[in-house]
């Protein structure tokens, strides 16, 4: 077996994470090459993966210019960018492994539907939590019809409030001007997309609520200031401090915040300090930032068939996690993520309690050796999918097309449209029209 080769196009932290398969298989994978306008991050590829400077481009348009050099690329650029830099390279015949959100908005999904239905691409996007077990094991139990026909799923994402912060307030999708994306799009078009994919339907009615409740500038402390560790008197107390958050604990979502020390090889906790203090977006105050994005949002829908299912966004959480609930006229399914496990409970009159109920367990369902990375191991089952798919062998359950994703994606803006104007919103004839 010759590995298939792929190219990076942005050498961020999750291309280099997908990347990491071609270690634990590199009889499958092998990365050849790498394009980014950074320096540092494409000498960093260079030397992980083994190759030359001849390898290495400035940007997903430079490395069109040399043609198709290689099976497939690995785009893990940010969410605008994802449609610029795909377009030259899936008209090459590139086929492609696509970050999501794939596109910012209905346009630009609806374009690289027809690019990849034009040029014959295999684009799959990186929907890693279908490969976790968890979800994994959801999805089998209802192929199995144990629960019947689903007609309600109840899902729910708490995003913990270090996580918002960092991310949504503070971070890369706070102002959504700048990034394009709004915090649905960037943190829930997972969500949405396993709604879709365990139902199984078309959805075709969304309705939406949400704002911003607890980053409302309004809501800012009297006195505090700025900069937290600059000229704040809450420093000590505020729950959202960045001394709190990223000095008391410099590793957590390190990866985020200190990247405006990359060029330093281990910044000291006095670099750090100083960088929070000055130039560091993660310094600011959290009521006081050019944050615009929403902090919770809830998310309804109908399907084509009658069925229902709901999604809380919700930031602010002391704890991240998701859960799910699956109605069906057998039975339900009701889990958390972070459990490792879900109950799978039936319909049976003869019993005293009138159900039967059971528990599946990770342990009993795959084994949790961590090998396959974040997203409970989903990230590299993601990956040795795409490849597999690559070498003509049948798609896992898990396996999502670009039909399926585009779907997923024009839930979150139908979501925010009906979010902004208090009305249904009805999808039917925009499905129709991109035969879908
Ligand atoms: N699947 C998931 O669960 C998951 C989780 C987190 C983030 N993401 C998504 O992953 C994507 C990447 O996030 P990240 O944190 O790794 O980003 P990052 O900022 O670390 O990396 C992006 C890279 O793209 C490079 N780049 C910019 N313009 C380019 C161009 N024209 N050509 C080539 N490279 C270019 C940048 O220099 C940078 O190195 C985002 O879209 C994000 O939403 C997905």
């Amino acid at each position: 077996m010759n590995p298939k080769r792929a190219i990076i196009v942005g050498a961020g932290h999750r291309a280099l994470l997908y990347a990491g398969y071609s270690k634990i298989a590199p009889e499958k994978l092998q990365i050849v090459g790498v394009a980014d306008p950074n320096p540092l991050r494409r000498e960093a590829a260079a030397k992980l993966f083994g190759f030359g400077p001849e390898m290495c481009f400035e940007s997903a348009e430079t490395l069109a210019r040399e043609g198709r050099i290689a099976d497939f690329i690995i785009n893990g650029t940010m969410d605008h960018q994802h449609l610029p830099t795909s377009r030259p390279l899936l008209k090459l015949g590139y086929d492609m492994l696509l970050e999501k959100p794939f596109a910012v908005s209905e346009a630009e999904v609806f374009e690289l539907l027809e690019l990849s239905r034009r040029y014959g691409n295999t684009v799959m996007i990186c929907h890693v939590l279908r490969y976790a077990p968890f979800y994994r094991g959801i999805k089998e139990v209802i192929l199995s019809g144990e629960i019947g026909e689903v007609f309600d799923i109840q899902m729910a994402e708490l995003v913990s409030y270090h996580h918002v912060a960092v991310s949504y307030v503070r971070g890369k999708w706070g102002n959504q001007i700048k990034c394009h994306a709004p915090m649905l799009l960037a943190k829930c078009c997972h969500d949405l997309d396993m709604m879709l994919w365990l139902k199984g339907k078309r959805p075709e009615f969304v309705s939406s609520f949400g704002g911003t409740f607890i980053f409302d500038p309004a809501k800012k402390p009297p006195g505090s200031g700025k900069r937290c560790l600059l000229d704040c008197p809450l420093v000590d107390d505020c729950l959202y401090s960045a001394k709190g958050h990223h000095i008391d604990h410099p590793e957590r979502w390190s990866f985020y915040v200190w990247d405006s020390l990359e060029h330093i090889e281990n910044p000291t906790i006095e670099e750090k300090i100083e960088s929070l203090r000055t130039d560091n977006i993660h310094g600011r105050c959290v009521w006081d930032c050019d944050h615009d994005n929403v902090d919770h949002q809830l998310v309804m829908v109908q399907f084509e068939d009658g069925a229902t299912a709901s999604l809380h966004m919700t930031g602010g959480t002391a704890k991240g996690d998701r859960s799910i609930h699956i109605v069906g006229t057998r039975g339900e399914i009701i889990g958390n993520f972070d459990d490792e496990a879900f109950t799978v409970r039936t319909i049976v009159p003869a019993a005293p309690t009138g159900f039967h109920e059971r528990r599946v367990s990770f342990e009993q369902h795959e084994d949790t050796t961590g090998a396959y990375g974040g997203h409970g191991g989903g990230d590299l089952r993601l990956v040795e999918d795409f490849v597999n798919r690559l070498y003509g062998e049948p798609a896992s359950i898990s396996a999502t097309t670009i039909a399926d994703s585009v779907l997923g994606h024009l839930l979150v803006f139908a979501a925010g449209e009906a979010r902004a104007s208090m009305q249904v919103v009805d999808l039917r004839q925009r499905l129709a029209e991109h035969g879908l």
